[in-house]
């Protein structure tokens, strides 16, 4: 059997194959309709080269992984790893260049959005050593044409690119493009830094580096999809903002407290519309600042869910639990927070700053027992 196995495969003759040139890392959420056509063409472009294709599909209830396993039982390039229970682009494109053992590898969306031809050339730029990275970029040259973008998104997508230059000190018209191609070895030594929430894996891999990458942009036409929907909500955005806030403050203070943090400001814009209801209400102040406050844990609970733990979101009979165990840990969180305040207030009878200091004392608590004991 091992002999027959020997005899089949390609390559050498003493039966071992040969490496792939470029390993190409697709990731996937139900692209059931696009995703053969996808891998067609990429093939099709990359003809003549050592290339493998690793799709991570995400368990995508439409049968993506299906598919692409069907592919690959007839074509040994072609694998899928199928991820269970988790979510995330920036996770699923990661961990499928990590399975990578070629010296460049690409990622492209599965989605048909991108155009595979550019892949040839990106690969020789890499291959001459003109660049540790290849950025397929939609805006090189003022007045690219962006298909696939509404004008809402086309706007979007500007800010976030400008704020991006902004945090890179880096000169690129496109760093939150999704397409691109990089020398395996420069990702490898900074994945244990990658942050897997979110879409924006490109800023995070050129920030994350500690000797710049040297960088060469090309120009493509980002297309309209035209099968299947967009996966890019609200939530990208501010997951985005948190990894910008993170970059700008040196990664000392990690995404999902930035967020956590973010969500207890807008607690208290709740809190103050909540109370200012419930007096118009016509409910005495200190029950209407109760019911305010109770609102406002409310929200902030049920955010946090949806943004700063999306990827451990709970539903359900947990959803409920872990509601009571942060009221509770919240309300310690109170508590503390004007002990605190009020020992400092003792010793500086200022009230700012004690006021400061107590609340900055609630968060952190609220933050790290609520991070260990409810998500
Ligand atoms: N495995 C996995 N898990 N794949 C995902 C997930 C996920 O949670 N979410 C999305 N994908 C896959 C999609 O199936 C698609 O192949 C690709 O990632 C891009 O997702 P889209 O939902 O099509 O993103 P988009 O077209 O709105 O956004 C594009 O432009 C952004 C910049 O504006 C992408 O190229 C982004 O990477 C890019 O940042
Ligand atoms: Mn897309």
């Amino acid at each position: 059997m091992l002999e027959r196995a020997r005899v089949d495969a390609p390559g050498s003759a003493d039966g071992a194959t040969h490496g792939y040139a470029l390993s190409i890392v697709v990731p996937t959420f139900n692209e059931q309709a696009n995703v053969a056509t996808l891998i067609e063409r990429v093939g099709k472009a990359l003809e003549g080269a050592a290339w493998q294709i690793i799709v991570v599909d995400d368990d995508s209830p439409d049968g993506t992984a299906e598919v692409v396993k069907a592919i690959a039982a007839k074509d040994t390039r072609v694998q899928c790893l199928r991820r269970v229970r988790r979510r995330g682009l920036a996770g699923a494109v990661i961990e499928g260049a990590l399975a990578s053992a070629a010296p460049f590898v690409g990622v492209i969306d599965g989605d048909l959005q991108h155009d595979e031809t550019l892949l040839p050339r990106m690969l020789e730029v890499l291959q001459a050593g003109e660049a540790d990275l290849v950025v397929a970029s939609r805006y090189v040259g003022d007045n690219a044409p962006v298909e696939g973008l509404n004008p809402v998104r086309r706007l979007g997508s500007r800010f976030a690119n400008w704020l991006g230059r902004l945090v890179l000190h880096q000169h690129l018209s496109d760093p939150v493009s999704g397409f691109f191609m990089i020398r395996r070895e420069r990702l490898e030594a900074v994945a244990p830094r990658l942050t897997t929430v979110g879409f924006k894996v490109l800023f995070d891999l050129i920030a994350s580096q500690t000797e710049p990458l040297r960088i060469v942009e090309l120009p493509y036409v980002f297309r309209k999809r035209v099968a299947g929907g967009s996966k890019l909500d609200r939530r990208m955005v501010i997951d985005y903002l948190g990894l910008l806030l993170n970059k700008l403050t040196g990664g000392l203070i990690p995404t999902r407290a930035l967020m956590f943090g973010l969500v207890g400001a807008s607690g208290v814009a709740v809190q103050l519309a909540a109370v200012k209801g419930f007096l118009v209400f016509g409910l005495g102040f200190s029950l209407a600042q109760f019911a305010g406050s109770m609102v406002a844990m409310t929200s902030n609970y049920l955010i946090n869910n949806e943004v700063t733990y999306r990827d451990r979101r709970k539903s359900g009979w947990p959803l409920l639990l872990g509601y009571l165990k942060f009221c509770a840990l919240c309300s310690i969180g109170l508590a503390a927070n004007v002990a605190v305040a009020s020992e400092v207030h003792q010793l500086l009878p200022i009230w700012w700053p004690a006021s400061i200091v107590g609340a900055a004392f609630g968060a952190l608590w609220n933050y790290v027992s609520t991070a260990a004991a409810v998500w």
